[in-house]
C-alpha cells in the first residue's frame, strides 16, 4: 500500500485542486456557443470542446481542501437574483493568443456577481483579481487572428445559477468538473 505523507505545518504538500467560477451553459446555450464557435472559426481550426465551454467568473488557482470548503460557503451566501446575458461580440486577444465570445453589454448583476465573488476570494485568504474583469468565453486557443468578417448571431443566455469548477488535466487534455452550483434567488 502507498503511504502519503503530508506536511501539516508548512502545508507545501497538501493535496490542490485548480478551481475558478464560473457560468456553466446548459446543453441548448452550450450547443448554441458551439455553433457560433464553429462558423467564426471554421472547421479547420481546434476549438475547445464542446464540454469545455463556459464563462469564467473568478479564478482561484490552485488552492487546499480548506481554502476550497471557505469558498464554498462564502459562496453560498451570496443572494443575487437571476439575469440575461447575450453574447453578441467576438475578440482576440493577442497576448493569451485566444478567440473568444462575449457581451458587448455586461449586465449590472454580472458586474456585482463578479465583486461578490471576489470578496469571497479576499475573505478566504486568495489574492484578489488586480485586472478589470472581461466577460469572455473562449472558443479556441493558439489563434493568432480572426478573419474579417467576425459578426456572431447574438446567444441568449438566461442565468440561473453559477457554479465551482475543477480544472483537471489528463492524458487527453484539460477538462472542466462541475463540483457545486449554487442558483441565484435574490431579489
Ligand atoms: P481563459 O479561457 O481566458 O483561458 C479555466 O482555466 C478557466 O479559468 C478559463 O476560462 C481561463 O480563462 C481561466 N483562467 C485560467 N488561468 C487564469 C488566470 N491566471 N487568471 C484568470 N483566469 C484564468
Amino acid at each position: 500500500m502507498r503511504c502519503h505523507f503530508y506536511s501539516i505545518s508548512s502545508g507545501m504538500n497538501e493535496p490542490r485542486q485548480r478551481l475558478f467560477f464560473a457560468l456553466w451553459p446548459d446543453d441548448e446555450v452550450r450547443t448554441a456557443l458551439e455553433e457560433t464557435g464553429k462558423s467564426l472559426l471554421g472547421k479547420r481550426i481546434k476549438r475547445v470542446p464542446a464540454a469545455n465551454l463556459h464563462l469564467t467568473l473568478a479564478f482561484a488557482g490552485s488552492v487546499t481542501a480548506s481554502v476550497r470548503r471557505c469558498l464554498e460557503s462564502s459562496a453560498s451566501a451570496i443572494q443575487l437574483a437571476p439575469f440575461d446575458l447575450t453574447i453578441d461580440h467576438s475578440g482576440h486577444w493577442r497576448r493569451p493568443r485566444i478567440a473568444w465570445i462575449g457581451p458587448t453589454h455586461t449586465p449590472s448583476a454580472l458586474w456585482s456577481l463578479v465583486g461578490s465573488l471576489r470578496t469571497v476570494f479576499e475573505s478566504c485568504g486568495l489574492q484578489a483579481e488586480t485586472r478589470p474583469y472581461q466577460p469572455h468565453v473562449t472558443l479556441a486557443r493558439k489563434i493568432s487572428r480572426l478573419a474579417n468578417d467576425t459578426s456572431i448571431t447574438p446567444v441568449p443566455w438566461s442565468i440561473g445559477s453559477f457554479s465551482l469548477v475543477e480544472s483537471v488535466t489528463d492524458p487527453r487534455g484539460v477538462r472542466y468538473q462541475r463540483l457545486v452550483s449554487w442558483a441565484l434567488e435574490g431579489q
